[in-house]
């Protein structure tokens, strides 16, 4: 459906849990969020039903979101569950990538379409220092090659000031392997709220000076925000998705919803419809539907992040979903 100013809205973030194997200084405070009671998180059944109320408004692609998804146990068989209901074109994941290798059998034949995997530095050092955990970038390397072979894949990496020397390391990824490497601005939002970003045009600047033929890519690739460029001899591409510095908030074209039920419109404000006490009231599809459609007509024109001051979203990135 069409939000109030004409925008298609046709793609919703599944949050399916806040926990997360790892610590991330810009997503997650040191100790953690007070760890949501399991009766609180929508139950697969629940995001179903969400799910196929979405459809019947025209959302026909989901992104599983978390914290990190795969530490919730039956994620497959949901996904397998999504994947199959009617009118449900597509559904992706976004993942940190620990616990991927061993459940790519299922994934791919539960028909997922595709795999984001956050790797911020390929530096084992700055991974544990950043992820505030033992876990190795070498770890989430080897599941991204793994994870290549079998399903498309993209690599995340937030822009920090930290891992300046590891853009064009990242980015050879993309000239090796037949993936896409995106970098993202990150966005003053959680433990990164006063966080300075690093700007996407300086680091597509460095990036031209290893790839000078380095040129914007016109065809659309997946359904998120991503600008793409490509150079001769890179399999995939790469990507810069600049929320901070250009904004693209007028092509948005997607809702979120938290593991415990609040659909949002905009990761910038802390506004939004609680299907929760729908779900468990007993509320019918019409109900539901007429919820959703309100929720979706709640959306902002654009996120507040030059202004600061203006921002009310204040829970951390792994209770959003990203
Ligand atoms: P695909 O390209 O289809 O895989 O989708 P995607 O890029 O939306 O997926 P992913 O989960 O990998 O998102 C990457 C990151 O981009 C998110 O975690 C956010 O940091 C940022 N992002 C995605 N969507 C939005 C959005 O609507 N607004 C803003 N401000 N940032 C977004
Ligand atoms: N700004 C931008 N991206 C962020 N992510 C988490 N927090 C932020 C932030 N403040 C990214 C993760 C992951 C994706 C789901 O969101 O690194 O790639
Ligand atoms: Fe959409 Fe809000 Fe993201 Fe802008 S900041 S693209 S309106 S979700």
């Amino acid at each position: 459906m069409l939000d109030s100013f004409g925008r298609e809205i046709n793609y919703l973030r599944l949050s399916i849990t806040d926990r997360c194997n790892l610590r991330c200084r810009y997503c997650m405070p040191e100790d953690g969020v007070p760890p949501t009671a399991h009766d609180d998180l929508l139950c697969y059944e629940e995001l179903l039903r969400v799910a196929a109320a979405a459809v019947s408004l025209g959302i026909d692609r989901f992104k599983i979101t978390g914290g990190e998804p795969l530490v919730r146990r039956g994620c497959t068989d949901f996904i397998r569950a999504l994947k199959a209901l009617p009118g449900v074109r597509q559904v992706t994941l976004t993942t940190n990538g620990l616990l991927l290798v061993p459940l790519l059998d299922e994934l791919s034949n539960a028909a997922l379409d595709g795999v984001n995997i956050s790797l911020d530095t390929l530096n084992n050092a700055q991974y544990q220092s950043l992820t505030r955990r033992a876990h190795t970038a070498d770890e989430v390397l080897h599941a991204v090659r793994q994870c290549a072979t079998r399903l498309p894949t993209k690599v995340n990496a937030v822009l920090l000031p930290e891992t300046a020397d590891q853009l064009i390391p990242l980015a050879e990824l993309a000239q090796a392997l037949p993936i896409d490497v995106r970098f993202i601005e990150r966005m003053p939002l959680g433990t990164g709220e006063n966080a300075q970003t690093v700007d996407a045009d300086a680091a597509l600047t460095r990036l031209r000076t290893r790839w000078p033929d380095l040129k914007s890519v016109h065809e659309p690739r997946g359904n998120g925000p991503a600008r793409y460029f490509h150079a001769p001899g890179m399999q995939g591409c790469i990507g810069l998705i600049d929320a901070v510095s250009h904004g693209f908030c007028a092509r948005c074209n997607r809702m979120r919803l938290t593991s415990t039920g609040l659909l949002k419109p905009c990761l910038c404000y802390d506004q939004g419809v609680e299907l929760r006490p729908l779900l468990r009231g007993g509320a019918d599809d019409t109900t539901l539907r007429d919820a959703i459609r309100a929720a979706i007509l709640q959306k902002p024109a654009a996120h507040c992040f030059a202004q600061r001051e203006n921002i009310t979203e204040h829970k951390s990135m792994n209770q959003i979903g990203g």
